[in-house]
């Protein structure tokens, strides 16, 4: 065989070789890596109630862009009232002054995976952004606040104060009422903090357990009328039935990362773990909760 031609014949038996390799590596290195990641995260969300997104060089700008402002809402001296549990959690419902694109001071408003997630998964993409609530816990959360029952304190140290939002405690007997409709929990950390610094905790699948209890409970009722029932034993029941039977799992991201929780997802926040570390600026993560529909649709869509 003349040189060229074994060259000829190496190159190609090179080529074949690589692209077995290449094939194999493709095939083997993850098999989730084939398939189209929205749909993994989708098959997640929809299964556990929750999904987690990775790094985003896009929602990394709007972290950048919004830090200021979520350190200016902690620093107003209007919010004083949000500072809760002898100073241990900085509530700051709503204190974000961004606008209904969810940009903030000029910045760009919100991009990145988990708003293409939304648009595409949850089929929200035209709708007003709430202002973000700035929820930022210390070290010792939560201490007892006056006022609070045992009751309520024991629940939040050892029940994580877990709940479903849009479920509002009226009257003297603090009964619950559905009067919001959230589209979803949009978690998005501010700034780096430990695992163990107060993380968002939920109940995996809890969302299919409380769509069924509230389902049996408004049945043929208007939804219109839905608020004005008071569902606190149907609620109660159902939140029993998700301690027993779903997994709690504690949800940590970074900045640039981000959380998404499906907006019938019972979920809370753990009390700060022992040795847990965080900066200046806390556990800061912002939580976006826009009121995209109505009751029908806050019950019935996937
Ligand atoms: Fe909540």
């Amino acid at each position: 065989m003349s040189t060229a031609l074994f060259q000829q014949g190496s190159l190609a038996i090179r080529s074949v070789v690589l692209s077995v390799i290449y094939n194999l590596c493709s095939s083997l290195g993850s098999a989730h890596d084939s398939i189209d990641p929205m749909s993994n995260h989708a098959q997640h969300f929809f299964e556990h109630g929750w999904c987690r997104f990775d790094a985003d060089a896009r929602l990394l700008r709007w972290v950048e862009s919004a830090l200021p402002a979520a350190r200016a809402a902690r620093a107003d001296a209007h919010h004083a009232h949000w500072l809760r549990y002898q100073g241990t959690w900085f509530a700051g419902v709503n204190a974000l002054a961004n606008h209904a694109d969810s940009s903030v001071d000029g910045g760009e408003p919100l991009q990145g995976e988990v708003i293409d997630f939304i648009a595409a998964e949850l089929e929200l993409g035209a709708f007003e952004w709430d202002r973000a609530q700035v929820s930022i816990c210390y070290p010792g959360y939560p201490q007892p606040m006056p006022g609070e029952s045992a009751g309520r304190t024991r629940y939040r140290r050892e029940r994580d104060a877990a709940h479903v939002d849009g479920l509002l405690r009226e009257g003297p007997g603090q009964r619950r009422h559905l009067r919001e409709y959230h589209g979803f929990i949009l978690g998005i950390p501010m700034v780096e903090f430990d695992a163990g610094a107060s993380p968002f905790i939920v109940w995996e699948g809890s969302q299919e357990i409380m769509r069924a209890a509230f389902a049996a409970r408004f049945a043929g009722l208007e939804p219109t009328q839905w608020g004005e029932e008071d569902i606190t034993d149907a609620y109660h029941a159902a939140r029993a039935e998700a301690f027993a039977r779903c997994k709690r799992v504690e949800i940590h991201a970074r900045p640039g990362e981000a959380f998404l929780a499906h907006r019938l997802l019972l979920h809370g926040m753990a009390p700060w773990r022992e040795g847990a570390r965080a900066g200046p600026d806390g556990r800061m993560i912002c939580y976006f909760r826009p009121a995209t529909f109505g009751p029908w649709k806050w019950l019935h869509n996937r």
